[in-house]
């Protein structure tokens, strides 16, 4: 299988030039090395862990995709930042037997961009387009045809001499991937066969991983500190990679062949990694409303303004962490801190 991708690695960052801490590009390069992850990223369904539902529905529509010798239907993949939608798209194009095009919705400018890739694409084929919610309204009318009937409409020369040509397109596969399922728009999202949420890791899982990401970075790790690497990874593989390579050039240091309670202890001191996986983005927000909203609940507008934050920051990169380790709750009055939140501020 060949995985192109029309995408520089910092075109993937999500840009937010309003706000000064800008912290949407910052957690995302905090937590994206390409590179390294390129060759730990799971490439058959046996080596990706988790997300059992998920993967159970998609292995039954592959078998019955191929059986009939279709393409797969179109899938929206969802969910935060790191937790393998890439990664499966890859599996997926390579258990069809099409290559992975990778692109994304801020990449690609004009219609004939989009037009010219998705003539390029054979049968098979399945077209990884992320932060789909970003793509511009003519490239997303551009996919309705595309997606439905394998066909695209292209006007072409200019004024009174301008015509209209189809094009028909390969039996390809649309895989869109989005951290904002709410900003896609019905027409676009009815026409995914598969809507597909993709969900935090349970602790278990995430120890899994990264007893797999030490294996393949040739460390031996003490089960003790798998287990502390795998709290401390905000429940999302990329994170936890991202510390064991780091703590394995800690225990290099020390001349040692295995990463250990000690390492831990050294190596999360030195790099600020919080046992619970926060930092102080996440400190400073739950800080907010316990001391300046005295923990009534607050909406999110208000929330924004204090925090200078914009909504979709907040909703999208900061709470879903904190609202899965139950350390915020979200009332239909506002936000609230639970006690467990109040007693990650002590
Ligand atoms: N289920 C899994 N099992 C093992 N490793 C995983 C799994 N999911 C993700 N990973 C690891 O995490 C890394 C990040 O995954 P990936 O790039 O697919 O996330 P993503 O959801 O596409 O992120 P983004 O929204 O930022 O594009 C991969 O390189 C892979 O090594
Ligand atoms: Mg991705």
């Amino acid at each position: 299988m060949a995985i192109t991708s029309s995408l520089d690695s910092n075109q993937n960052i999500t840009k937010n030039p309003k706000n000064t801490k800008n912290i949407i590009t910052e957690k995302k390069q905090q937590i994206s090395e390409k590179k390294f992850e390129i060759g730990l990223r799971p490439e058959s369904f046996s080596d990706f862990i988790g997300q059992e539902t998920l993967l159970n529905n998609l292995k039954v529509f592959i078998s019955g995709a191929k059986k009939r010798g279709e393409p797969l239907s179109h899938m929206l993949l969802s969910g935060p930042p790191g937790l393998g939608k890439t990664t499966l798209s890859g599996i997926i194009a390579h258990e069809m037997g099409g290559n992975l095009r990778i692109t994304s919705g801020p990449a690609l400018e004009k219609s004939g961009d989009l037009a010219a890739l998705l003539t390029s694409l054979k049968d098979n084929d399945i077209l990884f387009i992320d932060e789909i919610h970003r793509l511009k309204k003519p490239l997303e009318e551009m996919l309705y045809s595309a997606m439905e009937d394998f066909v695209i409409d292209l006007i072409v020369g200019k004024g009174a001499g301008a015509k209209s040509m189809r094009l028909s397109l390969p039996a390809f596969t649309l895989i869109g991937a989005t951290t904002k399922l709410g900003s896609i728009a019905g027409p676009l999202r009815d026409r995914f066969g598969n809507i597909a949420k993709f969900q935090f890791y349970e602790e278990s899982e995430m120890q899994e991983i990264v007893e797999r990401t030490a294996k393949i970075l040739k460390i031996d790790i003490a089960s003790s500190a798998s287990k502390k690497i795998s709290l401390a990874s905000r429940s999302t593989p990329r994170i936890s990679n991202r510390i064991v390579r780091q703590l394995r050039d800690f225990a290099h240091s020390e001349n040692q062949e295995i990463i250990n309670d000690d390492t831990c202890k050294i190596g999360f001191a030195a790099l600020g990694i919080d046992n619970l996986g926060l930092d102080e983005h996440d400190r400073e927000y739950l800080r907010l409303i316990v001391e300046t909203f005295n923990n009534n609940p607050v909406g999110i507008s208000t929330l924004c303004a204090a925090y200078s934050e914009e909504k979709e920051t907040i909703e999208e990169i900061i709470e879903p962490y904190l609202l899965q380790k139950g350390l915020l709750l979200r009332t239909s009055q506002g936000r609230i801190v639970t006690e467990a939140g109040k007693l990650v501020l002590l």
